[in-house]
């Protein structure tokens, strides 16, 4: 192990703290990223998983760490404490996150780990390293309505220091229907996934519906992880995966992210974990500008998207 990965992941942030800032960010293939990002895209792009791996996949703020921690939990049969192991960043790495040594990057974290691993990504489809799909890593997505998205990764860049400045939230909205935010656009994302769900066995699930329905939605996950747990674990695993739970659960809730990359004063990592918190933030006339708009970006697909549950 190199010297840097004895380092706490906290620690390894902190002794960092000066070389972090606000990174501009890079197109690679039309999709914006963040400069670490794109400057380190060719070794990203050539990582080679095993296929016993697992890839989950989002565009940001979908709910990715909830999934993460449902799957651990299955793959752990609900043993809060064996989950308790480390921040999630560390238990499922995030496959193309590169920072200023000596924080490890995701692929560095990987190396270090054996197989099955939970990776976690924010790369569209197109830009998956092809090693996925040849190996046929099983892939979990997960898509969330866009405006609830859009507000949820609005206060995201406010907090997260290493984001572009997110500026004012009407420009911001103008940004996010662009595609011009970290990881480009939300439509391209979503759609990319959804085309190739059948192709390459993704299963492909929406946050309103771990919203509703958490137990159905975590049975769907363990039938397609191909696991069996009692009734009994699945349902402590629908309790420790509340939104409450995991707000107050240091693994789970990014305190492991100090400041200088994330100021959980600015605001929480756990946030609010709602669906329809859009209508707290559109006005009336922002919602009609951005739903005409969306109808023609999505006009080529039937994604059933729910704003409200
Ligand atoms: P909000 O900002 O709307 O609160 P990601 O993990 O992809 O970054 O997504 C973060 C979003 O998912 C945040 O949304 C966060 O609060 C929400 N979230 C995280 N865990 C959750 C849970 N257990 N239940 C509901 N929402 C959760």
């Amino acid at each position: 192990m190199a010297k840097e990965e004895d380092l706490s992941y906290k620690e390894a942030i902190l002794k960092a703290s000066a070389s972090i800032s606000r990174y501009p960010l890079i197109p690679i293939k039309g999709v914006p990223l963040m400069s670490y990002i794109a400057n380190n895209w060719d070794s990203i792009s050539a990582f080679c998983p095993d296929p016993s791996d697992l890839l989950i996949a989002t565009y940001p703020k979908a709910g990715t760490t909830w999934t993460q921690e449902i799957v651990d939990l299955l793959i752990h049969n609900g043993d809060a404490e064996a989950c308790k192991r480390a921040p999630t960043p560390v238990r499922s790495p995030f496959l193309e996150i590169c920072a200023p040594p000596p924080i490890p990057s995701g692929l560095e974290l990987l190396k270090n780990m054996d197989p099955p691993r939970m990776i976690k990504t924010h790369l569209p489809f197109h830009l998956v390293p092809s090693g996925f799909w040849e190996n046929k890593c099983k892939t979990i997505y997960v898509a969330r309505n866009a405006k609830d998205n859009l507000v949820s990764y609005y206060y995201f860049d406010c907090m997260n220091l290493t984001q572009p400045e997110p500026g004012p939230w009407e420009g911001y909205i103008q940004k996010f229907m662009r595609g011009e935010l970290s990881w480009g656009s939300w439509y391209d994302h979503v759609k990319g996934y959804w085309e190739e769900r059948e192709k390459k066995n993704i299963l492909y699930l929406f946050y309103e519906d771990m919203k509703e329905n958490p137990r159905r939605e975590v049975e769907r996950i363990m039938r397609y992880l191909d696991l069996s747990v009692s009734d009994e674990v699945i349902s402590r695993i629908v309790e420790l995966t509340t939104f409450k739970k995991m707000k107050e659960n240091p693994m789970t809730n990014y305190s492991c992210v100090p400041p200088p990359v994330f100021d959980q004063s600015i605001s929480p990592f756990m946030r609010k974990g709602e669906v329809g918190d859009w209508r707290n933030h559109f006005t009336p006339e922002q919602s009609k500008i951005f739903d005409e708009d969306y109808k023609k970006q999505m006009k080529d697909v039937n994604i059933p998207f729910r704003t409200l549950i």
